[in-house]
């Protein structure tokens, strides 16, 4: 008696966790948007592009369906629990016992089928919607290609290069203005994942996918690659910077342009030509036109360095160049054992890169 009494509040125990970790999950969704601002906030809940939210409006279908067989299944289960427990006097006695059920088992097998098969219908559809558009003139085209660990994107239309940051123009209602994305990989396979704006789309090695985007508010996303793909996995950040059509156009001529040529960086600029950063990275106009790293011709109008791991200030790009195995352990970037003076010399020639 005892044994089956503490088997029962086991069960209890474990459906009182599972109904509390339920509430917990759909308060979160609730309440994040109440306390959080508009910008920075990476929830399905709060779609703010047409593919994330189609995906928010079939969750939430999947979501109450689920919620719906729990809910019964659980109550039936607590209420046989009590209904039929253990009580002095029953161990004479043997419930009835019954043999099969015709209109029982019909309805246990049918039933689910249904709701499997609206289930499908449903998630077939939605899929097929997102993935059948086709880009209308005028729309954005850009490729990005994962790397280990960060995002190289280019916008071969409008002969731009640039990492981690995608800049996208927001499409109003008489201006549509969707942006469709070609995804590929340098290395391993990476997934790129911006919650409000679009589902998971992987970006695989030897392949190209395609996604695309459509926000309508202006603002910065972020984002995170959603697939593991080595180390520094977790900084592997990504942030869209959503922009009106104006302020879109007037970012994609300033990229257009070739590295500044401040001369007052002269001796930073000949630090940093004489050493081995020129294999790895590009700065337009120039002649470095390494592959390996992120695109340097405009690297201060980046807000973030190593795809997110740290701010772009002074500081955190001196710390970036002396040791990045200190932001991002792991990454390809080596510590090039520089002194503090030609660490000082190559950031404020880094800095005119505007
Ligand atoms: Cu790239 Cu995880």
């Amino acid at each position: 008696m005892r044994l089956r009494l503490y088997r029962h509040h086991k069960i209890l125990r474990a459906l009182l966790l599972f109904v509390f970790a339920l509430t917990c999950v759909i308060v979160a969704g609730h309440v994040e948007p109440v306390l959080g601002n508009s910008d920075g906030v990476t929830s399905i809940f709060r779609p703010l592009s047409q593919p994330a939210q189609e995906i928010k409006e079939t969750s939430i279908l999947v979501l109450a369906i689920c919620g719906a067989i729990f809910f019964v299944v659980a109550g039936l289960l607590v209420y046989a629990i009590i209904r039929f427990r253990h009580r002095a006097g029953d161990e004479l006695s043997e419930p009835p016992q019954v043999y099969g059920s015709n209109q029982i088992e019909l309805a246990w097998t049918v039933l689910p089928i249904l709701i499997v098969l609206v289930l499908i219908l449903v998630t077939s559809r939605t899929i097929a919607d997102i993935q059948n558009r086709k880009p209308p003139p005028g729309a954005v085209q850009a490729t990005i290609v994962g790397h280990q660990w960060w995002w190289e994107i280019r916008y071969p239309e409008l002969g731009i290069v640039t990492a981690n940051e995608l800049h996208v123009p927001a499409s109003t209602g008489d201006h549509r203005q969707p942006t469709f994305l070609k995804l590929q990989s340098a290395d391993v396979a990476h997934s790129f994942w911006v919650p409000q704006l679009a589902g998971k789309t992987d970006l695989i090695p030897n392949r190209e996918n395609l996604m695309w985007i459509e926000p309508t508010r202006a603002g910065v996303y972020p984002g995170n690659c959603a697939e593991y793909c080595g180390t520094q996995h977790a900084r592997m950040l990504i942030r869209v910077v959503v922009q009106s059509p104006e302020e879109f156009e007037r970012w994609a001529r300033e990229q257009q342009q070739s590295a500044s040529t401040d001369a007052s960086a002269t001796t930073g600029r000949t630090v940093f030509f004489s050493n081995s950063c020129v294999n790895c990275h590009t700065i337009r106009g120039t002649s470095a036109q390494g592959k390996f790293g992120p695109d340097l011709t405009h690297l201060m109008s980046r807000e973030t360095l190593a795809s997110g791991a740290a701010l772009n200030t002074t500081d955190n790009l001196r710390l970036w160049v002396r040791d990045p195995q200190k932001i991002k352990p792991g990454c390809l970037m080596p510590n090039m054992q520089l002194a503090d003076q030609e660490v000082n010399q190559i950031v404020a020639y880094l800095q005119t890169l505007k």
